[in-house]
């Protein structure tokens, strides 16, 4: 499965569901300067979250653009980009868990869509604390659909809690959809959400039902909504039994590219495999940015800044692969060459 036959399927899926698809947003935030990139599909949407009228209507599908730079440590192993797209559907104070959950489950189970092992799916759910209680209704939504209880797991906020992208705003519970990749397990305790990469994360479903003012209290909202977010590399991964998003067709080309440029074998060690990912996720992300219709140059200060470390970083990785010369206009023309079928304004600009 391609990327763009995952859009596809994921839109007409929704848009049966009574789903009006519309349009990403800009990777650069336009109307929010405490943001410095677009970092979740959520952030264009919120004050349709807080209750404005969206011109779509109550039931939207779409897919975002994103940047997270926050775990950018973390890339180069098996799932983690610092650019990557998320399909989302939503729900702006029309269904709630019920439909979320089950529609969740058709879409990644029925064999006229994903058709995943239905055995392959574990979820977690909010376990709940001192301000807001566990989600036993999401988890009973799950065992009625057909998840059986022990595949079922209650974690706590660090993992099944969502938004707000800033530090006020809507926010809420997520349930977690995680496919079983088959690896063996690391250990008693290895279960989703563990860092060995048995569990592979794809997909959420936020229940925003609060919001975060800014003492820090989560006050119920009067419009309920449902936010959810599968990510297109992860899901396209696991589709074509990848134990990597880097294994994915999309990345091969700026492998290939500096595997020619560096003399990389094609059994690279472990810390040579990082910095080609390293490079090849940097150098996209960096492209989009520059590509994006709002793109800004890199400098010195904010979302300069970032750009221009993103960039800083994928030489030092292509140094420590033994390429000297200059390359990352070179790879980037790679990435307009691939992307800019769906992503038109890296062509424009
Ligand atoms: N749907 C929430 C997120 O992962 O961005």
């Amino acid at each position: 499965m391609t990327a763009e036959e995952l859009r596809s399927l994921y839109f007409d899926f929704f848009i049966g569901k009574g789903h009006t698809v519309i349009q990403g947003a800009s990777l650069i935030p336009q109307e929010d300067s405490t943001i410095l990139y677009t970092p979740a599909g959520m952030q264009p949407l919120v004050p349709y979250l807080l209750g404005e009228k969206h011109p779509a209507g109550t039931r939207l599908v779409n897919v975002q653009k994103c940047i997270r730079t926050g775990d950018i440590d973390e890339v180069g192993d098996s799932s983690h980009l610092t650019f990557f797209e998320m399909l989302g559907n939503w729900s702006l104070g029309d269904y709630f868990k019920r439909e979320s959950i089950t529609w969740s489950y058709e879409f990644l189970t029925s064999s006229k869509w994903l058709g995943f092992d239905p055995e392959q799916l574990h979820v977690t759910v909010f376990s709940g604390d001192d301000q807001v209680p566990p989600d036993m209704e999401a988890a009973e939504i799950w065992e009625q659909v057909g998840v059986s209880r022990d595949r079922i797991y209650f974690l706590g906020r660090d993992d099944n809690w969502w938004g707000p992208t800033g530090n006020t705003g809507p926010c809420g519970p997520d349930t977690e959809m995680f496919i079983d990749t088959g690896k063996p397990s690391c250990g008693p305790e290895c279960r989703p959400g563990c860092g060995c990469g048995k569990f592979f994360e794809i997909w959420n479903d936020v229940f925003m039902e609060y919001r975060r003012t800014a003492d820090g209290q989560y006050v119920p909202l009067e419009q309920k909504n449902v936010d959810t977010g599968m990510g297109v590399a992860r899901t396209v991964a696991m589709m074509n039994g990848c134990m990597s998003i880097y294994d994915i067709p999309q990345f091969q080309p700026l492998f290939g590219f500096l595997k020619k440029l560096s003399g990389v074998g094609s059994e690279p060690d472990v810390q040579t495999l990082r910095s080609l990912r390293i490079v090849s996720d940097h150098i996209r992300t960096a492209t989009h940015i520059l590509g994006d219709d709002q793109g800004i140059p890199p400098s010195n200060l904010d979302r300069g800044y970032v750009l221009r470390r993103l960039i800083r970083l994928a030489v030092r990785h292509g140094r420590k692969l033994g390429i000297d010369d200059p390359f990352t206009s070179r790879m980037a023309e790679i990435v307009i060459d691939s992307e800019s079928s769906v992503h038109k304004e890296l062509a424009r600009n």
